[in-house]
């Protein structure tokens, strides 16, 4: 049952891709050199959790950062877009949306996009009880892909929030920011959240964290592997490690193998050996400085507009535009 009549569901994904996409992520990240989990498998309801926990962790700044600038500048960006429709990319539980919408005195439509059926009914039902009069048109897709948004009053804003951009590698984010271009028309607006560059202890600390959240959360990916595919990884003989690569400006997370051990993945039919020692790629997450966010906008056709940084410069939500010019190739 739909929670009322201003809410519309759209399922853009066939309930069977995830396990396809899955074994076949497993199949190609496990049988790589070095070995790599692309880092979307995190997020099971276990993974979401520890998420959100990692949200509240002293060492971890970026969402107490993005929440200081939707909060300081929410009406700006309101006045600046004139948006009638708020569409959001990964909209999760809309937590963050809540301060953009209260912002918006002329919105009339709210677009969440994600690939959690659960996790979108659950938002919706919570902000139609707030705001009884939004229309709200659910998408179940995934964001990566280009996306045929429905038809709400213009202008609208997409939103990218929380810094997940980061966690593209350059081409994913090349070909990601192409798709969003190609989803505005003359006059709608683009916002980005990008975790910034900054001091190496602080960025390792916020992915290493003392109480050991991101490490759970980090082994969380191996479950996962574990329940859905019939694998027999053993959480215990992973340590997670996090390290700063300064030349390319990201922090990667990886599980590192305590011994040698082979491990069985029977859904894939596969056994996997790991060397004493032996790094898994779980996760970059890339940090950002104005310039490069520029240039990534500039080469998918989107022209930087706007720019706000927190106090302490640790995280920037960005605006842009469908520019003008053809995009520079
Ligand atoms: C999903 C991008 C917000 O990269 O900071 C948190 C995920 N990984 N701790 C990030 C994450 C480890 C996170 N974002």
């Amino acid at each position: 049952m739909s929670p009322s009549p201003a809410f519309q569901l759209t399922r853009t994904l066939a309930e069977d891709v995830t396990g396809a996409a899955l074994r076949s992520d497993v199949l190609r990240g496990l049988t790589g050199t070095p070995k790599s989990l692309p880092p979307k498998w995190f997020y099971d309801a276990r993974g979401s959790e520890l998420f959100d926990e990692i949200t509240t962790l002293p060492e971890y700044y970026p969402t107490r950062a993005e929440r200081e600038i939707l909060v300081a500048r929410a009406a700006e960006i309101a006045a600046a877009t004139g948006a009638r429709t708020l569409v959001e990319l990964g909209s999760g539980s809309s937590d963050k949306t809540r301060h953009l919408l209260d912002a918006f005195p002329r919105l009339m439509a709210y677009v969440p996009v994600d690939v959690s059926e659960s996790a979108l009914r659950g938002a919706a039902t919570s902000l139609l009880a707030e705001r009884p009069s939004l229309g709200i048109h659910a998408l179940i897709a995934d964001f990566t892909r280009p996306l045929a948004l429905p038809a709400t009053p213009g202008p609208r804003l997409v939103a990218f929030l929380g810094g997940t951009i980061g966690n593209l590698l350059p081409a994913e984010r090349a070909e990601f920011l192409a798709a969003v271009r190609g989803m505005l028309s003359p006059g709608d607006f683009f916002l980005l959240g990008t975790d910034l560059v900054k001091d190496e202890a602080t960025l390792v600390a916020a992915y290493d964290d003392a109480a050991g959240v991101t490490a759970a959360f980090d082994k969380n990916v191996l479950a996962v592997v574990n329940r859905e595919l019939g694998a027999d990884f053993d959480l215990g003989a992973f340590d997670h490690v996090a390290l700063w690569d300064a030349e390319r400006e990201w922090i990667e997370m990886r599980l590192r193998a305590a011994s040698a051990q082979t491990v069985k993945i029977r859904a894939l039919d596969l056994a996997v050996d790991f060397a004493a020692g032996e790094e898994l790629r779980t996760e970059v997450s890339a940090k950002f400085r104005k310039e490069g966010v520029r240039d990534e906008l500039g080469s998918a056709g989107l022209e930087l507009t706007g720019w706000w940084t927190d106090q302490a410069g640790r995280f920037a939500l960005s605006l842009s535009t469908a520019a003008q010019r053809p995009a520079r190739t």
